[in-house]
C-alpha cells in the first residue's frame, strides 16, 4: 500500500485494469494522482489539469472521464481501467495496432487518452459512423497529427475487430455443430 500527498488518511480500494488495489488518499488528491504517483501507472498522461484537453482520460465503470477532475475517494469500489490494461498476453490492442499502422501518434501525449476514448466507443459497437467517432474523441485534443489519421485508425481497428470476433463466432459455431455432429442418428 502506498501514500499519495502529505496528509494522507483515508484508504481506498478499488479495481485497476483488473487487479484489486487499496491506496490511502488525502481528501483533495484526484484520480490522475493515485494513478501516476501512487501506482506508478505513469501511461495516463496529464495536460491541462482542468478537464479541457482528454489527455488524462481513463475508463470509470466503462465510461470515459478526465481523471484530473475526478476525486480519487469517488472511486471507491468502482473499476478503473487506464492504457496499461490494453495490451494483453504481449500483443498490444487492435486500436494500438492501427494507431501505428495509421501513423496516428507524434508525440504521443494525447494517445492514451484517445485510445481509452476510442475503446469505449467500440465496446458500444463496432460499426461507428465517422460522427460516431469524432463524437467519441471530441474531448480529446491533439496538437500534433491531426484528426484525419486518428478516426482512420479507429475505423480501421473497428473493422478489424469485427472481423475478428465473426471469425471467433463461426469457429465456435462450427465447432459446436461437430460436438452434436449427426447427433439425431
Ligand atoms: S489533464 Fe485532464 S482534461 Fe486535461
Ligand atoms: S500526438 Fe502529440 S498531441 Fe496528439
Amino acid at each position: 500500500m502506498r501514500e499519495v500527498g502529505p496528509g494522507a488518511r483515508t484508504t481506498i480500494s478499488f479495481r485497476v485494469n483488473g487487479e484489486a488495489v487499496e491506496v490511502e488518499v488525502a481528501g483533495d488528491d484526484r484520480l490522475i494522482d493515485v494513478l501516476r504517483e501512487g501506482l506508478r501507472l505513469t501511461g495516463t498522461k496529464e495536460g491541462c489539469g482542468i478537464g479541457e484537453c482528454g489527455a488524462c482520460t481513463v475508463l470509470l465503470d466503462g465510461k470515459p472521464v478526465n481523471s484530473c477532475l475526478v476525486p480519487a475517494l469517488q472511486v471507491e469500489g468502482r473499476e478503473v481501467e487506464t492504457v496499461e490494461g490494453l495490451a494483453k498476453d504481449g500483443r498490444v490492442h487492435p486500436l494500438q495496432e492501427a494507431f501505428i499502422e495509421h501513423t496516428a501518434v507524434q508525440c504521443g501525449f494525447c494517445t492514451p487518452g484517445m485510445l481509452m476514448s476510442a475503446l469505449a466507443l467500440l465496446r458500444e459497437t463496432l460499426d461507428p459512423t465517422k460522427e460516431d467517432i469524432a463524437r467519441a474523441i471530441s474531448g480529446n485534443l491533439c496538437r500534433c497529427t491531426g484528426y484525419h489519421q486518428i478516426m482512420s485508425a479507429i475505423e480501421d481497428a473497428a473493422r478489424k475487430m469485427k472481423a475478428a470476433e465473426a471469425k471467433t463466432s463461426k469457429a465456435s459455431g462450427a465447432s459446436e455443430a461437430s460436438k452434436g455432429g449427426g447427433g439425431e442418428c
